[in-house]
């Protein structure tokens, strides 16, 4: 089959004719139509990732047909159209995953790929309204979202939220679920434009983190006071900006952070964090029962996944260095076949 592989830490990855995986037992072949970028591939590149093994078929998000099953798995897959579940061997505690727990794609192979060999238990019927590439753009920003969002900073209808960086993938679909879930929802982005886009998706607005006074000025756009606004903020970027959070939280209020695209975060006076009561939480893809909540939610609300581009497979480098640049707004999808 063809694969994109990465044979050597900072290498180009490219399409390699690589042996078709089989079907063991309690596992399924998926014929992928479609798979999805996320920032963690241009880290696994970059070496940026602990315990790399390689050579590997990069890729965590993918879409497509069960071709084959594996002993032990129901006949019944055969011809389903799925999504896979990249989150895997979480374990018993909701609170956290096991030791063995991994992301599809490093070490398993991934699905930058014609065919993914997966265990059937990660495998989610497609949803109807979803293409294969909509649906490709979803599992692991999916995941991630909703853990973050939902399950550990517990959003209600009618919350104040804050979702910083909204071109990021994980990001947007955070905004997605919070807009449908009955938040007024406000974006930070070091593009105007992204902005733009994202009050399109129903965001009521936004302010430009590239101005060194973003955090008062979002806190005059919003009306609110010294105090803070949002009983809600999800943030990827970590780093200086970090600090700034605190200042925009309001009393009580709980910041998720899944990330740390720019780096370490400094500076925060611990006074703000104890006087305003604040929870901030760490979080990290998600529960089996988490993806399955999360597409039901999908399905529900019938939220199509903002998309980028859609590239051949055979284009993935091209791709990989897109997301490196940071200027896509969504996810950037490869097609495959
Ligand atoms: N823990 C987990 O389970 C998990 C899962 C998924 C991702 N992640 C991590 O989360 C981060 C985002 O992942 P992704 O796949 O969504 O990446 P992505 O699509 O490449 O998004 C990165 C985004 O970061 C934003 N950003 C850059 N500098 C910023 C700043 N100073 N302040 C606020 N935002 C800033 C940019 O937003 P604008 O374009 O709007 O400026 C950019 O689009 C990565 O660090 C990734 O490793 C963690």
């Amino acid at each position: 089959m063809k694969a994109v592989v990465l044979q050597e830490i900072n290498q180009t990855v490219s399409i390699q004719e690589v042996e078709t995986p089989q079907a063991g037992a309690g596992e399924v072949i998926v014929q992928l139509k479609a798979a999805a970028l996320n920032h963690r591939d241009v880290f696994v590149q970059q070496g940026k990732y602990p315990g790399i093994k390689l050579p590997v078929i990069l890729g965590s998000d993918g879409a497509g047909i069960v071709l084959e099953v594996g002993e032990g798995v129901s006949e019944e897959w055969l011809g389903k159209e799925v999504i896979v579940n990249p989150s895997q061997n979480w374990g018993a505690d909701d609170r956290f995953y096991s030791k063995n727990f991994k992301i599809l794609g490093m070490p398993d192979n991934g699905t930058f790929a014609e065919y993914l060999k997966v265990e059937a238990k990660y495998l989610t019927p497609k949803p109807s309204h979803l293409s294969f590439e909509a649906a490709a753009a979803l599992p692991l920003g999916g995941v991630t979202a909703w853990r973050a969002l939902m399950s550990r900073a517990a959003m209600k209808a009618g919350d104040r939220v804050l979702v910083t960086g909204i071109g990021g993938g994980v990001a947007l679909l955070v905004l997605q679920f919070a807009v449908a879930a009955g938040a007024e929802v406000w974006v930070t982005s070091g593009s105007d434009e992204k902005i733009a886009k994202a009050v399109e998706l129903g965001a009521k607005g936004g302010v430009n983190y590239k101005d060194p006074n973003w955090a008062k000025n979002l806190i005059a756009a919003t009306g609110g006071d010294r105090s803070g606004y949002f009983e809600v903020i999800i943030d990827s970027a970590g780093g200086p900006g970090f600090a700034k959070l605190i200042d925009v939280a309001t009393a009580g209020a709980s910041i998720c952070f899944f990330g740390g695209t720019t780096g370490n975060i400094t500076d925060i006076i611990p006074g703000k964090v104890f006087f305003k009561q604040l929870n901030i939480y760490g979080s990290t893809m998600g529960t089996e029962a988490e993806f399955a909540d999360m597409v039901r939610f999908i399905e529900e609300k019938q939220i199509q996944p903002v998309i980028d581009e859609i590239v051949p497979l055979e284009d993935a480098e091209a791709a990989l260095r897109r997301m490196d640049s940071g200027t896509q707004f969504g996810k950037i999808v490869l097609k495959i076949g």
